[in-house]
């Protein structure tokens, strides 16, 4: 059981008749009224489209304060994390709750190794794909089927925790690799035994028995840290979509298949790409003007928004962008790339924070806004952004719905509604 402390009492007043619901206090004196009981004493429900005020759990994982820009995973800040941790020590962190000793991480990476590779008969699905499809329908259609491969699965919740754990991480790693090759159009490269999380990745992206592919420490330190910065969230769309799934009983792997689906949206995951789409559309046929697009972002009668800019949560800049944005920087110089798309991200963020409707909306960067290029540099292609993010989101998925999967007070997610549709009436009569 999660416990938050109930602090007071709330009074409501209905029709005459006042009611009392608890007040509870969480770990950083954020504070939640309980309405479980709402409809049965008052007969009402609440009204709250996107949940921008609905508490849907309490939660030992991710800590976000959204007004000073604030990130911790079990506790630890975003800043401490991407400056002393990797990936896999951060995805340990966040399942278990505690950062793995020597032997525990040894163990994990061991676990790592063992689940890298897939049914051999798996590879063949990539051939049926056709050569224009989008990695992230290859994702999620791959995760899903690895519980076809692995029967035992269906029943994921009996299955020892690191196992599952590594062995989605791993796999996802792999089947993330195999569909950027099947976009290529080049051979694919198996996960070896003495390459790190990310080395291995890179090398299963970029290794060609004409070029081969040697790790390069600084890109290495890099992707670790915008993996970490990507690992978790709390209660963001795609990780409530994993925990919905997972809230009616199915298994591990049909819920992340499904939060992949949710990250795509361009609203979401997507918008890193989405990002690098708008930087591009901006120098190739704005001209490279930056008032004019901060001009259409602002004006209700046009659809285009400012990608990477703005969040439900946060209402000052997002800590994880000023980390990708020094991240961005050290990428370029260090592989001497002049990116154009760069200057125009920074003059689109000069311009916006100097902008009162931007201001007004606390509209700023978010993880999304600098991320891409960094990806660019590093030479994975645009669609393949959103791939990545869902490779650091999905400890984070996995801790989420371990934890809904074991809280006392889990139900199935099912939300009520207000109806204001038509009243009875008769086919005959109409
Ligand atoms: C992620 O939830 C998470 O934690 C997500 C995430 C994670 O780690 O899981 O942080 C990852 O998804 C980051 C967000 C990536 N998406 C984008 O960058 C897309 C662009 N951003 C917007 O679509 C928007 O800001 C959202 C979707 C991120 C947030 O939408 P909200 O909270 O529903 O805010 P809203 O649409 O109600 O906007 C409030 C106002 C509106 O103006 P008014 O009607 O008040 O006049 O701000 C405006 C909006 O029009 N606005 C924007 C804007 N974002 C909001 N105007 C221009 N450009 C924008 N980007």
């Amino acid at each position: 059981m999660l416990y938050a402390k109930e602090i007071s009492k709330a009074t409501l007043e209905v029709n005459g008749k006042t009611f009392q619901l608890p007040v509870y206090m969480g770990t950083e004196g954020e504070m939640a009224l309980d309405i479980r009981n709402l409809r049965a004493q008052t007969g009402l429900i609440t009204y709250d489209p996107g949940f921008g005020n609905t508490g849907a759990c309490a939660s030992n994982i991710t800590y976000i304060d959204g007004e000073k820009g604030i990130l911790r995973y079990r506790g630890y800040d975003i800043a401490d994390l991407t400056e002393h941790c990797n990936f896999l020590e951060v995805a340990y962190l966040l399942v278990h709750g505690f950062l793995p000793n020597k032997e525990e991480y040894a163990a994990f990476s061991s676990m790592m190794n063992q689940h890298s590779m897939l049914h051999e008969d798996m590879r063949h699905f990539y051939n049926l794909f056709p050569e224009h499809a989008h990695p992230m329908a290859m994702l999620s259609a791959m995760v899903v089927t690895l519980s076809t491969f692995y029967p035992e699965l269906e029943h994921s919740a009996n299955e020892a925790i690191d196992s599952m754990v590594t062995r989605l991480l791993s796999k996802l790693r792999t089947i993330a690799a195999f569909a950027y090759k099947k976009m290529k159009g080049h051979p694919i490269v198996y996960p070896r035994p003495d390459l790190s999380y990310c080395d291995n990745f890179l090398n299963m992206l970029f290794y060609t028995p004409v070029n081969g592919y040697k790790p390069d420490p600084v890109i290495t330190k890099a992707l670790n840290q915008l993996l970490i910065l990507q690992a978790d969230h709390e209660q963001n769309c795609s990780s409530t979509v994993v925990k919905a799934v997972g809230s009616s009983d199915a298994n591990l792997y049909a819920s992340i298949s499904a939060g992949i689906c949710a990250l795509w949206g361009p609203k979401h995951g997507g918008a890193n790409q989405a990002v690098i789409e708008m930087l591009e559309d901006i120098q190739n046929n704005q001209h490279g003007d930056v008032i004019g697009a901060l001009e259409r972002a602002k004006s209700k009668e046009d659809p285009f928004r400012l990608m990477g800019f703005g969040h439900r949560v946060y209402k000052t800049y997002d800590p994880r962008a000023e980390i990708a944005k020094k991240i961005c920087h050290k990428v370029l110089d260090y592989l001497g790339v002049n990116d154009p798309l760069l200057d125009i991200a920074q003059r689109l963020e000069a311009g916006a924070l100097s902008d009162q409707y931007f201001q007004e909306r606390h509209l700023y960067p978010n993880v999304d806004f600098y991320t891409g290029i960094s990806y660019r540099a590093i030479g994975i292609p645009t669609n393949m952004f959103t791939v990545l993010f869902a490779l650091g989101r999905l400890p984070g998925w996995i801790a989420q719905w371990l934890e809904m999967r074991d809280a006392s007070e889990h139900r199935i997610y099912r939300p009520r509604q207000l109806y204001v549709g038509p009243k009875l009436h008769s086919v005959k009569a109409d």
